[in-house]
């Protein structure tokens, strides 16, 4: 057999809404060309990302009416515990509202003015948070990681050359941790190898300073492993899972990603006093250390997904569907980055829309122009979430990030029609420009005029 299919079967359906392309292009001006400002009932396939979006199984429905919202003390926090303990070996486990949750606790306790925070590459509230905190955010994926056509099967990688520089350069006491991202999101949703995470780890062992993973994506990231290092081939996804988390003394997590839930995080830490310092900031914004800004409900809706995704029919499928996508759309010669990510395909909206310049934001640009031919919503990954001034990011991308459990072959199929159709008239898209812009995280909510 070849065909891949969903491993589940479908008993709630949510109906989508199909819009004129006048209704489109109403909804677009309302939203002064930023999907995040749109309607989500406006958007007939939404794939602005695949966080908090996924389908929760009937396991996890179960287990949102067992939840046990005492204030302290839940037997749903001690099934969250133990399966958070199972799959990572961690003695420490923090329950938080979400992943930023967990890095702003982290950051308020190991950043600050003068310190410098290396990373592949910082998700933006990853590094909206370093920053925060008064610390400069350093990003070093392998230079194989900024090339979209680069097969490289790990192009998610810290460069270990560029650490060592980096702790050479500004000395390891400015260094409080080092984070790795598993899979490396802003990069693609690109992988990060075993053996890189070895050889980060015995740097900063020589340095004496932790590692730290950026968890979120651990199951997608394990399966790659499986699939593409070598050795690793017969090995469970939970084993090469324990051996991730093994390497670490310290994880932030987005339980919205592989914990297939809509809201939820965790921080997990090895060393006591962090964790104790971690507890109280808890305790200070989100919640006793046993729910932490959760209802007890949604502590066994995660128990119960971060088992799910280790299944390895699930991971299958997953990491296929999303291959598939990627697949196609090089068939059509559209550039993506290549190989296709875990959880996302990223165009190239540089090579897509060559007449437009990173000042005139391509990435925006078709996003605006996906959302007004066909109703998907995707995101700019590019000069107007990462660029500085007149400093443009490294890369120009467009994300389709695709929800969990949620869409099935043929809207995948009508999201490919879609693009190649986009594609064939894309010298008529045009560039933006910003006309409203907050001080940090502008994507979210900066306003833009068409060119
Ligand atoms: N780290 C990574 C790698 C992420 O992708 C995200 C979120 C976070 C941290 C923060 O987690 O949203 O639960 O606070 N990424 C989402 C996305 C929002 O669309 O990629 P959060």
């Amino acid at each position: 057999m070849k065909t891949i299919i969903e491993p589940f079967r479908i008993k709630v359906v949510e109906p989508i809404r199909m819009t004129t392309r006048q209704e489109r292009e109403q909804a677009l001006r309302e939203a002064g060309f930023n999907v995040f400002l749109l309607k989500a009932e406006d958007v007939l396939i939404d794939l602005l990302t695949d966080s908090g979006t996924g389908a929760m199984s009937s396991e996890q429905w179960a287990g949102m009416m067992r939840g046990d919202e005492s204030y302290a003390g839940a037997r749903s926090f001690f099934r969250f515990q133990q399966r958070l303990r199972d799959i990572t070996g961690f003695e420490h486990i923090l329950p938080t509202h979400q992943g930023r949750a967990s890095e702003r606790i982290l950051f308020e306790i190991v950043g600050g003015p003068g310190k410098v925070v290396p990373n592949n590459n910082h998700f933006d509230t990853t590094r909206a948070n370093v920053e925060h905190s008064g610390a400069e955010a350093v990003d070093l994926v392998i230079d194989e990681g900024k090339d979209p056509k680069s097969r490289h099967p790990f192009k998610g990688n810290l460069d270990p050359k560029k650490l060592d520089a980096l702790f050479k350069d500004v000395g390891a006491h400015r260094i409080p941790v080092v984070m790795v991202t598993v899979t490396n999101n802003s990069g693609g949703g690109q992988p990060v190898s075993l053996q890189n995470l070895r050889d980060v780890r015995a740097l900063c062992d020589r340095y004496d300073t932790p590692m730290f993973l950026d968890a979120c994506r651990f199951a997608e990231n394990a399966f790659f492993i499986k699939k593409r290092e070598p050795g690793q081939g017969d090995r469970s996804v939970s084993a090469i899972v324990r051996d991730m988390f093994d390497l670490a003394h310290g994880a932030t997590i987005s339980a919205k990603k592989d914990g297939i839930v809509n809201i939820g995080g965790v921080l997990l830490f090895r060393d006591e006093e962090l964790n104790r310092q971690a507890r109280n900031l808890l305790i200070l914004t989100e919640g006793f250390p046993t729910y932490g800004g959760l209802a007890g409900r949604d502590l066994e809706a995660m128990a119960q997904g971060f088992e799910e995704v280790l299944h390895e029919d699930y991971l299958t499928y997953r990491i296929r569907s999303v291959e598939y996508l990627g697949e196609k759309l090089l068939e059509r010669g559209i550039q993506i980055v290549e190989p296709p990510g875990g959880h996302a395909i990223y165009i190239d909206a540089a090579s897509f829309c060559p007449h437009i310049p990173p000042g005139q934001f391509p990435g925006q640009a078709l996003v605006c122009a996906l959302f007004r031919h066909a109703g998907i919503r995707t995101v700019e990954i590019g000069s107007v979430m990462f660029g500085r001034g007149d400093r443009p990011a490294d890369m120009e991308l467009v994300r389709l990030a695709i929800p969990r459990r949620v869409y099935t072959q043929s809207h995948i199929d009508y999201v490919l029609e879609a693009i190649v159709e986009v594609y064939a008239e894309r010298d008529r898209i045009r560039g933006v420009r910003i006309v409203d812009e907050p001080p940090a995280l502008r994507h979210f909510t900066a306003r833009f005029e068409e060119l």
